[in-house]
């Protein structure tokens, strides 16, 4: 067999890898096995390239074995950077991480783009390109130049290396109009305009576009960052399919259409879970600096505070339970104390579910990720539309380090900046117990009323330690 026929049997073999990996990420039974799936397929693809791709005999002179080794050096650190971080990366911090990687995905495509440009204007005998596949260099070089730097000034504010997490300038989005009207009129007149000094112009359209990608996500702050790492996800999803067609390459394409599309539905889902559009999640301003504070005040309302013991007898002597995760269980790390007590409740007699909205947390399906570590079984999670039959049945819900996703102002405060967002109902159960640290606000920046209503009462206190205290206490009774 040719090393040609080898080479597309490897990236066959890895297109399919990707495709049956996202489809195994879809549950999470399967989602670890599917990731290593993927990661195989991928593994493949690169050793294939390196060992078989035919520019692997390209004459590349008197430095050819330096070049070799620089290759093999930068795989070599680029993996174990890689490897480590995946390794260290705190369930909390995952959003940061998916935007560096992503970030850098996209600049290595801009780069890509940027060396076909120069092959093509450096006169070395390199066949000239058809206009199709010029155009499809200079939107691989804009779309991955602000996937990086959108996705880096991503990073830097979830990491809150930022001060701000709103940036805005003044007459923000009429700069980003007439940046964007001059990175498409230099992709024409490069295309078809510019002749020799295309090269200049080409550098030129990099750095407008790598300061679009700044300006694009520098008024985006707050709750909305994960929708626009996953906007950016899908850019580099684009530029990499982009780059697969001008590079003839099976598998950068299929992987970059999947990334593409898969960034692209996720964006969707997010925006419908929080009921926004698109184009007022990019625009708006909505869990930035504005929003903190917006909705009605809780004024001098009182709250009922509850006591462990009294949270151990109440829970122990109900009939049924809804537990209800968010942000704070993730933080506390408290996801195994959690299923712990789900067991010891269950043991004697009281019936446990776990009520699952799709924005808890700072990632999409983090709630699901963090109960099937604690093996909690998958039966017992409920999505928005079951959970809130099953709250308005059961005797006590326990919001565990859960706030915007439980707020009653998105069912009844049209002044709030989350009204109309599909919220857990948890007020209509017998009893509400939120579990928190303090008073403080979540990631919207927004008042709650739950925490003052007829039926709820707080138990304040680190999630973990809290549980762990109940159950104690209900292994006492
Ligand atoms: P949040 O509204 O962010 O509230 C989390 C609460 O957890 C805080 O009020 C905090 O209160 C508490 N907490 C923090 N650490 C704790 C600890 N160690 N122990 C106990 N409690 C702790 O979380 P949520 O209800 O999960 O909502 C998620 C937010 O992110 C929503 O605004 C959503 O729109 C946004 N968002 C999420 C996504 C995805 S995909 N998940 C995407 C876009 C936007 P204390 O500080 O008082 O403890």
């Amino acid at each position: 067999m040719s090393a040609t026929y080898l080479l597309d049997l490897l990236y066959l073999i890895a297109s399919l890898t990707f495709v049956v990996g996202l489809k195994m990420l879809s549950h999470p039974d399967t989602a670890r096995r599917g990731n290593q799936v993927a990661a195989v397929g991928m593994g493949l693809a690169v050793m294939g390239t390196l060992l078989f791709h035919p520019s692997a005999d390209r004459d590349l002179g008197d430095v050819r074995t330096f070049k070799l080794l620089l290759l093999y050096a930068a795989l070599a650190i680029g993996g174990m950077i890689g490897w480590l971080a995946a390794y260290r990366v705190k369930m909390t911090s995952m959003p940061q991480m998916v935007s560096l990687f992503n970030g850098l995905g996209g600049g290595c495509a801009a780069l890509l783009a940027v060396a076909e440009l120069k092959l093509q204007y450096d006169g070395a005998g390199h066949d000239p390109i058809s206009t199709g596949a010029m155009i499809l260099v200079l939107f691989t070089m804009f779309f991955g130049s602000v996937s990086f730097t959108g996705s880096m000034l991503a990073y830097a504010k979830l990491e809150d290396m930022v001060k701000d997490s709103a940036i805005t300038l003044p007459r923000h989005s009429v700069i980003n109009m007439i940046l964007l009207a001059g990175i498409l009129g230099l992709i024409g007149y490069i295309t078809w305009g510019a002749g020799e000094n295309g090269m200049m112009w080409g550098l030129i359209l990099f750095g407008i576009a790598l300061v679009y990608g700044f300006m694009f996500v520098a008024p985006i702050g707050g709750a909305d960052m994960p929708v626009v790492i996953s906007v950016l996800n899908s850019f580099t999803g684009l530029t990499a399919a982009a780059a697969g067609i001008i590079y003839d390459n099976l598998v950068m394409l299929v992987g970059g259409i999947l990334v593409g599309a898969s960034g692209s539905i996720l964006t969707i889902l997010m925006c419908k879970a929080m009921n926004r559009s698109i184009m007022n999640v990019l625009v708006g301003s909505f869990g930035g600096g504005g929003a903190a504070g917006a909705g009605k005040a809780a004024g001098d309302q009182t709250i009922k505070e509850v006591s462990i013991s009294d949270a151990a007898v109440l829970l122990n002597y109900s009939g049924s339970v809804v537990i209800v995760p968010g942000y704070g269980l993730a933080v506390a790390q408290a996801q195994k104390i959690c299923k712990e007590l789900d067991e010891l409740l269950e043991s004697n007699g009281v019936e446990v579910k776990y009520a699952i909205h799709p924005v808890a947390g700072r990632m999409p399906g983090h709630m699901n990720v963090l109960l099937a570590e604690a093996d909690v079984p998958y039966p017992k999670l409920f999505d928005l539309e079951e959970a809130n039959d099953i709250i308005s049945k059961s005797d006590v819900v326990i919001v565990v380090g859960a706030n915007d996703v439980v707020n009653p102002a998105a069912k009844d405060d049209p002044s709030s900046p989350i009204y109309g967002m599909p919220v857990l109902e948890v007020w209509e159960a017998k009893n509400v117990i939120v579990m928190k640290r303090s008073m403080k606000s979540g990631y919207a920046g927004i008042e709650n009323e739950l925490f003052f209503h007829a039926r709820t009462k707080m138990l304040f206190g680190d999630a973990k330690d809290t549980l762990q205290k109940l159950v104690s206490e209900v292994k006492s009774l």
